[in-house]
């Protein structure tokens, strides 16, 4: 089942799939999350990061998977998603290291690498509950307009609509990687539950096409209407495209 909620601002949308992931975590503390970078999930993070120091919790049997990494990227690059994840997630909070999964930017063997983590997650039981975003293409992880639904975690090409948004992490569109290994739309569809972000009117568009639109590859998270648990929060700006 489909649900929109749509909030007043970005905060009390943060706060609220926080709250979505700290029940999950009351309920199984060793559940696997399904984590995803990107300037959306900031706030998310914050509010986890929050909690957990006020309410003294214990986050140590947690599991963690990230949706994908830039290919090639070196683990320590202040860009790679190790790197964002650590420093908005994982120095605040007693996951152990070796909780925490991320694609290996730095693999020369990536199509072992991308079985490898397709495998990790089917062997602990696949991901409970997975956070993403939605690009203003309405691609989901790195799986661009065209990816195949049946796809699984493996090596993309980086649209060039994605290149010029990500670059203003990057001193300039050149240094964004061109690559990416991504878990794939298959691998995102078996999370029990997905709870996706979106913000700001840039993503007005794809987000009224992901809800309301045709179900295409050309708009990778239209799959999700086909997802028995799926939650879609929005501000207003992103939900403004939607139709009553
Ligand atoms: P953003 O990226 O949160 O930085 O807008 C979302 C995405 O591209 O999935």
């Amino acid at each position: 089942m489909m649900q929109v909620k749509v909030f007043e601002d970005y905060d009390t949308l943060s706060r609220y799939a926080a709250d979505i992931f700290l029940e999950q975590i009351e309920k199984k503390p060793d559940a696997v999350l399904g984590l995803a970078t990107g300037g959306t999930p900031e706030g998310f993070y914050k509010h986890l990061i929050t909690s957990y120091q006020n309410e003294k919790l214990d986050f140590s049997t947690l599991r963690t998977f990230n949706l994908d990494e830039y290919y090639p990227i070196k683990r320590e690059h202040p860009q790679s998603y190790w790197t964002f994840m650590n420093d908005r997630l994982f120095a605040y909070v007693n996951i152990p290291n070796r909780n925490i999964h991320l694609p290996n930017g730095e693999t020369t063997n990536v199509d072992a690498e991308c079985n490898r983590y397709e495998e990790e997650i089917g062997s602990i039981g696949g991901v409970d509950i997975q956070i993403l975003g939605i690009g203003e293409n309405g691609h989901i992880g790195f799986n661009e307009p065209g990816a195949s639904f049946d796809s699984r975690t493996r090596m993309v090409e980086l649209t060039k609509n994605t290149i010029q948004a990500n670059s203003r992490y990057f001193e300039s569109e050149e240094d964004v990687p061109r690559h990416a290994i991504t878990m794939g739309i298959a691998s995102i569809m078996q999370s029990k539950k997905i709870v996706i972000l979106a913000s700001g009117v840039k993503k007005a568009e794809a987000v009224a096409k992901a809800i309301q639109g045709e179900v295409t590859e050309e708009l990778p998270a239209s799959i999700l209407q086909k997802h028995p648990d799926v939650i879609f929060l929005l501000d207003k700006e992103a939900a403004s495209l939607l139709q009553s």
